[in-house]
Formats: C-alpha cells, sequence, structure tokens
C-alpha cells in the first residue's frame, strides 16, 4: 500500500515538473506567438516599396523610416516581406550572436550567375571549411608576401594612363582590383588569360546588375554565356595546377583542402570554380568603389589632400634609402590615410545593407520576425547615426583618433559571414593611394556631386577625372 501511495506521489510530482517544462516550451512558443510584427509600411502588394529602395538615396530610404518607426520596421522589398534592423544590437542578433537563426540568401539569378556553390550562400560545415581556407589565403601573412606583386599592379595601371586624358576612376579601380584578386587566388597567372577572364567576367558583372530575364539579346543572357567560358576557362587552369607542389594561394588551397581533423576534403571542379569567380565578385567593385571614394574625398578636402601627400611623401623619401618598393611595414605606418580610409569606409558604406532570411520564428525585444521572412541589418543607418558619430555628414577622419563604440562600424560586415578580404582590400587601397598622391595631380572632369548606384555607390558617373604626373607639370 505504502509503496503505491509513493509511487503515485512520486508520479504526481514528476508529472507536475513535466506539465511545467512542456508549459514552460509551450509559453516560449506562445509568447513568440504573441509576439507582434514591428511597425511598418508594407508598400504595395508584390513590387512593395522596392522602387523607392532603388531609385532613392538609401540613406533617405531608410532614414526617413527608422525616424517614423525606430530600430526595427517591416518592408517589403522584391516581393519579399522583410525586417530591417537600424541598431547595432540588432545587427548583432542576427550577424552575430543568433546567426545559426538566419541564412544568406540571394535571388536565384544572381546565385546563378555567381555559382551557387560560392561559400556566401552557404551556412553550417561547407560554409565553415571554405571560409577557413579563405581567411587564410587572404590572411595578413600571406598577403605580406604578395606586396610587391599588388605595387607592380598599381604602378603599371597609372603608369599606363597618358597625362591630362580624361579616365574613368572607377573603372580603372576595377582593372587594379580584379588584378589583385587574380593575384591572391592564383599567385602569377599568364597575361592573356588574365585579359581573357578579365573580359568575360566585365561582361558576367553587368548581367548581375542587370534585370534577370535570360531572353536572347539581354545582359543576363551575355552574362550566363560569359560564365560558361570563364568556367572553361578557369578548368584548365585548375587542370594544369592539379599537380603542381603546394603554393600558398586561393587555388592551392581549394586543391588542398582539409577539414577541423586534418582529412582532406575533396572539392570537386564545380565547387572550386564556383568560389573563385564568388571571390573575384567580391572583391572587385567593393574595393574600387573604395578607392574611388578616396580619391573624390581627397580632392573636395584639398587640407586633407595635403596631409595625406606629405605622409606618403616622408614615406617615399625613407623607402628611397632603403630600396624602391613598398613594405608591409610601410602601409602599416600610415595613420593619416589610414583614418582618411576609415572615414571614407563610413561615408560612403558601399555595402549599406545585407540580406539574411530567418530559418525559425524569432523573437527580439518582443517583436516576431516570421520564419522565411527576409532581415537586413541596415550598416548604412548605423554609420550615420549622429548617436554613434556626431555630425554624421561631415567627413572627418579625425573622428577614428577614437575607436568606434562596439558593433557600430561595420564596413567589412561582423560575424560568421564578415569579409574574409578585408585585410588585402585596406593594403591594395593604401599601395594605390601611395603611388597616386606622391606621384600625381588629378583634376574631377564633370559634375562634381552626386551618387551613384550600380549597386555600390560611386561617385556619378564613375569619377571621370584627369591625372598628371607631377613630374610633368
Ligand atoms: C573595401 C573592400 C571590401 C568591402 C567593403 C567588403 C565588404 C564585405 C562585407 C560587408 C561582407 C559581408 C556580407 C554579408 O554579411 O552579407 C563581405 C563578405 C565577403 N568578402 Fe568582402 N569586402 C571588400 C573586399 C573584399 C576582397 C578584396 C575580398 C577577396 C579578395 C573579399 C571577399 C569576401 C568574401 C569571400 C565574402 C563572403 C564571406 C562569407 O560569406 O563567409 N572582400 N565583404
Ligand atoms: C572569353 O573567353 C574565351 C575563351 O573561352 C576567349 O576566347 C574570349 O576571348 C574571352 N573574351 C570575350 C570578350 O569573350
Amino acid at each position: 500500500m505504502f509503496v503505491y501511495i509513493l509511487t503515485f506521489l512520486l508520479s504526481l510530482v514528476l508529472y507536475t515538473l513535466y506539465k511545467l517544462i512542456i508549459n514552460d516550451n509551450k509559453n516560449i512558443r506562445k509568447s513568440s506567438r504573441k509576439a507582434i510584427l514591428p511597425p511598418g509600411s508594407m508598400g504595395w502588394p508584390y513590387i512593395g516599396e522596392t522602387i523607392q529602395l532603388y531609385s532613392q538615396d538609401p540613406n533617405f530610404f531608410f532614414s526617413t523610416r527608422q525616424r517614423r518607426y525606430g530600430e526595427i520596421f517591416k518592408t517589403r522589398i522584391l516581393g519579399y516581406p522583410c525586417i530591417m534592423l537600424a541598431s547595432p544590437e540588432a545587427a548583432r542578433f542576427v550577424l552575430v550572436s543568433q546567426a545559426q537563426l538566419f541564412k544568406p540568401t540571394y535571388p536565384k539569378s544572381k546565385e546563378n550567375l555567381i555559382g551557387p556553390s560560392a561559400l556566401f550562400f552557404h551556412q553550417g560545415d561547407y560554409h565553415e571549411n571554405i571560409r577557413k581556407l579563405v581567411k587564410r589565403s587572404l590572411s595578413p601573412d600571406t598577403i605580406r608576401n604578395l606586396v610587391p606583386e599588388i605595387e607592380s599592379s598599381a604602378l603599371s595601371l597609372i603608369n599606363s594612363w597618358s597625362d591630362g586624358a580624361p579616365i574613368n576612376t572607377y573603372q580603372q579601380m576595377k582593372k587594379y582590383s580584379f588584378e589583385v584578386g587574380i593575384l591572391s587566388i592564383f599567385g602569377q597567372l599568364e597575361v592573356h588569360l588574365k585579359e581573357e577572364l578579365y573580359k568575360n567576367y566585365s561582361i558576367l558583372n553587368q548581367g548581375y546588375n542587370s534585370f534577370p530575364t535570360n531572353l536572347p539579346g539581354t545582359s543576363y543572357r551575355s552574362a550566363l554565356k560569359a560564365r560558361k567560358r570563364m568556367v572553361q576557362i578557369l578548368g584548365e587552369i585548375l587542370k594544369e595546377r592539379e599537380n603542381m607542389q603546394i603554393e600558398n594561394n586561393l587555388l592551392s588551397g581549394f586543391l588542398n583542402l582539409k577539414d577541423k581533423d586534418n582529412r582532406s576534403l575533396i572539392l570537386d571542379e564545380e565547387q572550386i570554380i564556383d568560389n573563385i569567380i564568388g571571390v573575384l565578385f567580391a572583391a572587385q567593385d567593393t574595393t574600387a568603389s573604395v578607392i574611388t571614394w578616396i580619391l573624390k574625398y581627397l580632392h573636395d578636402y584639398p587640407k586633407l589632400l595635403e596631409a595625406v601627400m606629405a605622409e606618403q611623401k616622408t614615406i617615399q623619401k625613407s623607402k628611397d634609402k632603403e630600396d624602391c618598393l613598398l613594405t608591409w611595414k610601410h602601409t602599416r605606418n600610415m595613420p593619416i590615410t589610414y583614418k582618411v580610409m576609415l572615414e571614407t569606409l563610413r561615408m560612403a558604406t558601399i555595402i549599406s545593407f545585407t540580406f539574411r532570411e530567418a530559418v525559425t520564428d524569432v523573437e527580439y525585444k518582443g517583436f516576431l520576425i516570421p520564419k522565411g521572412w527576409k532581415v537586413m541589418p541596415l550598416f548604412r543607418n548605423i554609420h550615420h547615426n549622429p548617436e554613434f558619430f556626431t555630425d554624421p555628414q561631415k567627413f572627418d577622419p579625425s573622428r577614428f583618433e577614437v575607436a568606434p563604440k562596439p558593433n557600430t562600424f561595420m564596413p567589412f560586415g561582423s560575424g560568421v559571414h564578415s569579409c574574409p578580404g578585408n585585410a588585402l582590400a585596406k593594403q591594395e587601397i593604401l599601395v594605390m593611394v601611395h603611388h597616386l598622391v606622391t606621384k600625381f595631380r588629378w583634376e574631377v572632369l564633370g559634375s562634381q556631386s552626386g551618387i551613384q548606384y550600380g549597386p555600390f555607390p560611386v561617385p556619378i558617373q564613375g569619377l571621370p577625372a584627369r591625372f598628371w604626373k607631377e613630374s610633368s607639370i
């Protein structure tokens, strides 16, 4: 009898505990059901607010909404319901602390042009293994050895300009950033292969930024064809390199990929090629538009130009005594130029926002982010928020004498998908600026103000300009 009562009581206790736990879980689910959608306007059905987003200065689009609704608001972009996040904490939540609840998301048409196996479309083990390798191949230790080659790419480009002839600064810088991308992937590569890749990639790139209809005569169709030709060229390079001894570049890394237990992971040709095109894509327009913006700002602020020039001339003199090449150490010792670069990254915020998709219902500060909705951390709003950057519309490199507050400065993103190329990008920017300010004077042509979005913001028409060698003035 006693045993029965004990068993009964015990099961009662267990049942109550069980109920409590289950209910607790239910409460969590329930409370997320109770959580409400953030405020905001969903625009017209389907087209939503896309037209506004792409035709307006994104500064304006986001900041008017942020003022109206606060740090988190909903909208509709390209037919998808979206939650936009304009605070450092919310961006950190999505990109870093709860990154596993949000997956990368790109339109299928764009994924197909870059290649569906490229790392930025993935999460989990595949992403982690490839990312580790890419990070290692683009780390300061590896880049250090690339400095002379980066410098000779910069010099051969700017020495090809004839004095005073108008050039499109952005287009020129795209040639440079493509070269450097190629360098980091292949090390040395035959000139004719580089040219073929460059020409075909340019067609692919144009299609990426155009409307994705696969009809004859459209840029998108041409881009798909150019991609096929790139796959052919890259396939041949791969065959050639397969049996070469291990070098220190991204391609050799792809060919010898290991997992965390040092077991070999065989990537197939398609995975390698998609990732090569992916890195070329991530490396080119981004870096080129930052350099273009630096030149624009230096042109607009002559005092700053003088300070940068003085800093770079000192370095030039010191290196003349040693040998004529820039070294890693030189580029680590450009405090004024470095701050101009950081302030440019903030002001121009060339990656205004990014996209993720909620893989489950998520609650953030009482608001519901429904499964399947897109979320967009808004880097631009954070970089232009007077709470974090006083007088945000003013170009003022000296603000970087003090480190920005945590999570308020994310030109290279944050968390598991943050930019593995940031050290390389900074290196190539500093090398280019060194040579331009020590050897050239320039004049901006045509309209002095205005921004073009294609899709990265660049000074209007790519900053048409004339450059003169200083020695010839
Ligand atoms: C100033 C120039 C650059 C800027 C501002 C920049 C910015 C960014 C940002 C914001 C992201 C994260 C996107 C997201 O979270 O959705 C990113 C990712 C990435 N960047 Fe960069 N980037 C630059 C140059 C480069 C260069 C030179 C390379 C390679 C040589 C590169 C390779 C990548 C790759 C592979 C990813 C994807 C990482 C992943 O998904 O794990 N980037 N970049
Ligand atoms: C593209 O690649 C092919 C090789 O597949 C090459 O023959 C061609 O010259 C390249 N350039 C253009 C513009 O198509």
